[in-house]
Protein backbone atom coordinates (compact mmCIF):
# COMPACT_ATOMS: atom_id res chain seq x y z
CA UNK A 1 0.00 0.00 0.00
CA UNK A 2 1.32 3.53 -1.00
CA UNK A 3 1.72 6.36 1.61
CA UNK A 4 -0.89 8.68 2.40
CA UNK A 5 -3.86 7.74 2.91
CA UNK A 6 -7.31 10.04 1.40
CA UNK A 7 -10.42 9.32 2.80
CA UNK A 8 -13.03 9.99 0.49
CA UNK A 9 -16.87 10.08 0.63
CA UNK A 10 -19.86 12.29 0.80
CA UNK A 11 -20.52 14.62 2.97
CA UNK A 12 -21.42 13.31 6.51
CA UNK A 13 -19.45 9.86 5.72
CA UNK A 14 -16.86 10.95 8.97
CA UNK A 15 -13.77 11.39 7.01
CA UNK A 16 -13.06 14.00 8.96
CA UNK A 17 -13.92 12.23 12.69
CA UNK A 18 -13.04 8.63 11.23
CA UNK A 19 -9.68 9.91 9.88
CA UNK A 20 -8.65 11.73 13.16
CA UNK A 21 -9.35 8.71 15.33
CA UNK A 22 -7.24 6.37 12.18
CA UNK A 23 -4.81 8.81 12.58
CA UNK A 24 -4.33 8.79 16.13
CA UNK A 25 -3.76 5.38 16.14
CA UNK A 26 -1.19 4.83 13.59
CA UNK A 27 0.54 7.64 15.38
CA UNK A 28 0.26 9.40 11.54
CA UNK A 29 -0.05 12.43 11.20
CA UNK A 30 -4.25 13.94 10.05
CA UNK A 31 -4.88 16.72 7.85
CA UNK A 32 -8.70 17.96 6.80
CA UNK A 33 -8.22 19.46 3.53
CA UNK A 34 -10.91 21.59 4.05
CA UNK A 35 -9.62 23.00 7.21
CA UNK A 36 -6.41 23.27 5.31
CA UNK A 37 -8.19 25.75 2.85
CA UNK A 38 -9.56 27.75 5.20
CA UNK A 39 -6.31 28.26 6.51
CA UNK A 40 -4.65 28.88 2.86
CA UNK A 41 -7.57 30.89 1.37
CA UNK A 42 -8.85 32.47 4.52
CA UNK A 43 -12.54 31.45 3.92
CA UNK A 44 -14.08 28.18 4.61
CA UNK A 45 -15.07 26.46 1.49
CA UNK A 46 -18.90 27.15 2.15
CA UNK A 47 -17.95 30.61 2.26
CA UNK A 48 -15.69 30.53 -0.47
CA UNK A 49 -18.18 28.98 -2.68
CA UNK A 50 -20.48 31.96 -1.50
CA UNK A 51 -18.51 34.42 -2.57
CA UNK A 52 -16.63 33.27 -5.45
CA UNK A 53 -18.56 29.94 -7.03
CA UNK A 54 -18.21 26.26 -7.15
CA UNK A 55 -15.78 26.42 -10.36
CA UNK A 56 -13.16 28.32 -8.66
CA UNK A 57 -13.75 26.68 -5.34
CA UNK A 58 -12.89 23.54 -7.03
CA UNK A 59 -9.66 24.71 -8.80
CA UNK A 60 -8.21 26.07 -6.04
CA UNK A 61 -9.37 23.07 -4.09
CA UNK A 62 -7.52 20.94 -6.38
CA UNK A 63 -4.22 22.79 -5.93
CA UNK A 64 -4.11 22.53 -1.88
CA UNK A 65 -4.58 18.81 -2.14
CA UNK A 66 -1.50 18.39 -4.51
CA UNK A 67 0.62 21.21 -2.79
CA UNK A 68 -0.02 19.14 -0.01
CA UNK A 69 1.02 16.16 -1.36
CA UNK A 70 4.52 17.52 -2.18
CA UNK A 71 5.58 17.91 1.33
CA UNK A 72 8.20 15.02 2.50
CA UNK A 73 5.88 13.46 4.88
CA UNK A 74 3.81 9.89 3.84
CA UNK A 75 2.43 8.99 7.18
CA UNK A 76 -0.60 11.19 6.54
CA UNK A 77 -4.19 10.65 6.51
CA UNK A 78 -6.01 12.87 4.87
CA UNK A 79 -9.75 13.88 5.02
CA UNK A 80 -10.62 15.42 1.28
CA UNK A 81 -13.75 17.53 0.47
CA UNK A 82 -16.45 15.53 -0.36
CA UNK A 83 -16.39 16.89 -3.97
CA UNK A 84 -13.08 16.60 -4.51
CA UNK A 85 -12.58 13.72 -6.16
CA UNK A 86 -15.49 13.56 -8.74
CA UNK A 87 -14.11 16.89 -10.55
CA UNK A 88 -11.91 16.63 -13.89
CA UNK A 89 -9.00 13.99 -13.26
CA UNK A 90 -8.89 14.35 -9.66
CA UNK A 91 -9.63 10.64 -8.80
CA UNK A 92 -6.54 9.54 -11.16
CA UNK A 93 -4.75 11.96 -9.22
CA UNK A 94 -5.86 10.65 -5.26
CA UNK A 95 -4.80 7.23 -6.93
CA UNK A 96 -1.35 8.33 -7.96
CA UNK A 97 -0.44 10.09 -4.94
CA UNK A 98 -1.13 7.47 -2.12
CA UNK A 99 -3.97 4.88 -1.12
CA UNK A 100 -7.63 5.75 -1.33
CA UNK A 101 -10.64 4.72 0.75
CA UNK A 102 -14.16 5.54 0.19
CA UNK A 103 -16.24 5.45 3.30
CA UNK A 104 -19.82 4.05 1.55
CA UNK A 105 -22.69 4.34 3.50
CA UNK A 106 -26.66 4.34 2.93
CA UNK A 107 -28.08 7.68 1.40
CA UNK A 108 -30.26 7.21 4.80
CA UNK A 109 -28.05 7.07 7.33
CA UNK A 110 -25.99 9.96 5.24
CA UNK A 111 -28.91 12.16 5.70
CA UNK A 112 -29.82 10.93 9.73
CA UNK A 113 -26.22 12.00 10.69
CA UNK A 114 -25.99 14.98 8.52
CA UNK A 115 -29.27 16.69 9.87
CA UNK A 116 -27.55 15.78 13.26
CA UNK A 117 -24.99 18.42 12.41
CA UNK A 118 -24.29 22.23 12.59
CA UNK A 119 -25.86 22.74 9.20
CA UNK A 120 -24.88 26.62 9.14
CA UNK A 121 -21.97 25.30 6.90
CA UNK A 122 -24.18 23.38 3.95
CA UNK A 123 -26.51 25.80 2.66
CA UNK A 124 -28.34 23.50 0.74
CA UNK A 125 -29.17 21.20 3.83
CA UNK A 126 -29.98 24.56 6.05
CA UNK A 127 -33.51 24.10 8.02
CA UNK A 128 -33.97 20.62 6.67
CA UNK A 129 -34.97 17.38 8.29
CA UNK A 130 -33.29 14.31 7.61
CA UNK A 131 -36.17 13.29 5.46
CA UNK A 132 -35.75 16.52 3.39
CA UNK A 133 -31.95 16.14 3.22
CA UNK A 134 -32.32 12.76 1.86
CA UNK A 135 -34.41 14.06 -1.07
CA UNK A 136 -31.42 16.42 -1.98
CA UNK A 137 -28.67 14.27 -1.29
CA UNK A 138 -29.73 11.40 -2.78
CA UNK A 139 -29.60 12.26 -6.45
CA UNK A 140 -26.26 13.93 -5.95
CA UNK A 141 -24.81 10.35 -4.18
CA UNK A 142 -25.61 8.66 -6.93
CA UNK A 143 -24.01 10.67 -9.66
CA UNK A 144 -21.20 10.94 -7.44
CA UNK A 145 -20.91 7.05 -6.71
CA UNK A 146 -18.53 5.93 -10.05
CA UNK A 147 -16.34 8.36 -8.69
CA UNK A 148 -16.21 7.40 -5.10
CA UNK A 149 -15.89 3.44 -6.55
CA UNK A 150 -12.84 4.07 -8.93
CA UNK A 151 -11.04 4.41 -5.07
CA UNK A 152 -8.34 1.54 -3.97
CA UNK A 153 -10.79 0.23 -1.30
CA UNK A 154 -14.36 0.42 -0.41
CA UNK A 155 -15.23 0.31 3.26
CA UNK A 156 -19.12 0.08 4.21
CA UNK A 157 -20.36 1.80 7.13
CA UNK A 158 -22.05 0.15 9.69
CA UNK A 159 -25.54 -0.67 8.27
CA UNK A 160 -27.89 -1.69 11.32
CA UNK A 161 -31.12 0.03 11.40
CA UNK A 162 -30.59 2.29 13.82
CA UNK A 163 -27.44 4.40 14.26
CA UNK A 164 -25.70 4.00 17.36
CA UNK A 165 -23.11 7.00 17.53
CA UNK A 166 -20.24 4.74 17.76
CA UNK A 167 -20.43 4.39 13.37
CA UNK A 168 -17.03 6.53 13.04
CA UNK A 169 -15.17 4.20 15.73
CA UNK A 170 -16.40 1.00 13.94
CA UNK A 171 -14.69 2.80 10.71
CA UNK A 172 -11.55 3.76 11.97
CA UNK A 173 -10.91 0.31 13.36
CA UNK A 174 -11.87 -1.01 9.49
CA UNK A 175 -9.77 1.23 7.87
CA UNK A 176 -6.72 0.75 10.35
CA UNK A 177 -7.20 -3.12 10.13
CA UNK A 178 -7.20 -2.87 6.15
CA UNK A 179 -4.07 -0.32 6.62
CA UNK A 180 -1.35 -2.73 9.15
CA UNK A 181 -2.70 -6.18 7.41
CA UNK A 182 -1.92 -4.76 4.30
C1 LIG B 1 -18.46 19.69 -0.52
C2 LIG B 1 -18.14 19.12 0.69
C3 LIG B 1 -17.45 19.84 1.76
C4 LIG B 1 -16.63 21.03 1.23
C5 LIG B 1 -17.44 21.86 0.28
C6 LIG B 1 -18.07 21.07 -0.88
C7 LIG B 1 -19.18 18.87 -1.52
O1 LIG B 1 -16.57 18.94 2.44
O2 LIG B 1 -15.47 20.60 0.57
O3 LIG B 1 -18.44 22.51 1.03
O4 LIG B 1 -19.28 19.31 -2.69
O5 LIG B 1 -19.63 17.76 -1.18
P1 LIG B 1 -17.03 17.77 3.46
O6 LIG B 1 -17.36 16.56 2.64
O7 LIG B 1 -15.80 17.56 4.28
O8 LIG B 1 -18.17 18.28 4.24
Amino acid sequence: MTYPIYLIGYMGAGKTTAGRLLADRLGWHFVDLDEAFHEIHGLSPADYIRTYGIEAFRRKEKYVLEDLAELPIEKVVYATGGGYPCWEDNMECLKELGTSFYLRWQPHHLAERLALTDLNERPLLHGKNAAEILEVIAPQLEARAPFYEQADYIIDAPAGDILDGTEDEQLAEMLYDCIINE
